[in-house]
């Protein structure tokens, strides 16, 4: 059988491709190892933006115009991109929004001010970044519905033994989880949890933020009725993220934010709403944002998912071997096979904030904090972490670094 093998990546060629490593930090290379937070851009977006700005910019689906048909294909063709990318049936589907939080929000409000009432449940896991975490419990507050967590174990993994026992005879109507999460990089088993809630008659919201620009993410596939990501997390530019969601449901809910473009018609007595998408992309649209973000799908996919995962993944065990040998590191997280390329962990009695301060001045960029996660923090027993990240770019020399520099950090503050 003729096996066609993609070659695994090459981050050192890779990295050529983004300026932002040119530079020195306190006149070290940059080693960046927080591309879970946002993800540095390569020549091939700011390049696309660049030449949309100067040869095609104008508003999008307003004028009749040559420029505004040129700019208007320009942006539905990144839709079709995105479309492709997540392997949604269709691009109706796909709405353009600021980040994954504003589409968790849509959803949140769109869909959950007309479908949760007092007896439902809104389940959602300790796991999860506020993004997912806050619109659903401010919603289930909102509308009298019970707001539920579902566990983690020691592994800080989710715990689908207790699903039935968190829920009990409430009425769940949604789920929303990770695929992976930011800050242990535990990936979560999302097709048993879609097919768990679709059982019990609930939607499953995934927040794939930290999940679709490391790994092929497969709508159908996974079963989910809701997808949130953001551009800036996958090499594309801030400011462009996207929504996909079922059509029968975008089409049965209320629009999120109101205003120019979303609408049919206008009366003094009333408005009717546009059709998918447009009714949930009220305003300006970020065009040329759009069309960063689609040069970045074309980088993803040229580089290739399943390479980028590899990748991540062999810096993932190779920094948790690393960090074991450093003495004083408790790590948290699942084990290098179950986790995406996230590692988080503290230095016995050295605040996350100080070892982050170390670590700077041998220009090595790491997270220090919370990571928007306080619930899973409070599980932890802990107020913040570290967190190293990876992503296409990155080099196990970087890890290297990051060893040398926590001995350092040892040396000054231990
Ligand atoms: C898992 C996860 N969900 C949601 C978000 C929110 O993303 P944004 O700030 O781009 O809306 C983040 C950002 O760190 C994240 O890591």
């Amino acid at each position: 059988m003729a096996v066609t093998a993609r070659p695994a990546l090459d981050a050192q060629k890779l990295r050529a491709d983004f300026p932002i490593f040119e530079q020195k930090i306190h006149g070290k290379p940059l080693a960046y190892l927080d591309s879970a937070v946002s993800s540095q851009k390569p020549r091939q977006v700011l390049d696309a933006m660049n030449v949309f700005y100067e040869t095609s910019y104008t508003n999008v689906h307003r004028g009749v115009y040559t420029l505004s048909e040129r700019a208007t294909d320009a942006y539905e063709g990144a839709r079709e991109k995105v479309r492709a990318f997540v392997n949604a049936p269709s691009a109706r589907e796909v709405i353009f929004l600021r980040n994954a939080t504003e589409a968790l929000n849509l959803v949140a409000y769109a869909w959950g001010l007309n479908n949760l009432g007092p007896g439902d449940v809104v389940l959602v896991s300790e796991l999860e970044h506020h993004s997912n975490f806050v619109p659903w419990q401010y919603m289930a507050k909102r509308t009298g519905a019970d707001f539920r967590m579902l566990p983690l174990d020691e592994h800080g993994e989710l715990r689908l033994d207790a699903l039935d026992e968190t829920v009990g005879d409430g009425n769940v109507k949604v789920v929303a989880t990770n695929l992976v999460s930011n800050s242990l990089g535990t990936i979560s088993p999302v097709e048993k949890l879609a097919a768990w809630a679709h059982e019990r008659g609930a939607i499953y919201v995934c927040d794939a933020a930290q999940a679709a620009p490391h790994r092929a993410v497969d709508v159908q596939a996974l079963g989910c009725d809701f997808v949130a990501v953001s551009g800036h997390k996958m090499c594309g530019p801030s400011g462009v993220g996207f929504l996909w969601g079922r059509a029968e449901l975008l089409e049965s809910m209320e629009p999120f934010l109101m205003g120019g473009h979303m609408i049919r018609q206008v009366r003094f007595e009333t408005t009717t709403w546009g059709e998918l998408p447009h009714k949930f992309e009220a305003g300006t649209a970020p065009a040329a944002e759009a069309v960063g973000l689609g040069a970045a799908v074309d980088y993803l996919t040229d580089v290739g998912l399943d390479a980028i995962a590899e990748h991540e993944h062999a810096l993932a065990a190779y920094a948790l071997e690393r960090l074991a040998e450093v003495g004083g590191i408790t790590s948290y997280g699942p084990p290098a096979d179950r986790r995406a390329g996230i590692v988080s962990f503290n230095v016995d009695g050295i605040h996350p904030h100080d070892v982050a301060q170390v670590l700077d001045s041998e220009g090595i960029a790491i997270r220090a904090g919370h990571h928007c996660c306080q619930p899973l923090m409070t599980k932890l027993g802990v107020a913040a972490t570290n967190r190293a990240s990876f992503y296409l770019y990155t080099v196990p020399d970087e890890i290297d670094r990051l060893v040398e520099g926590l001995h350092k950090v040892k040396r000054i503050l231990g």
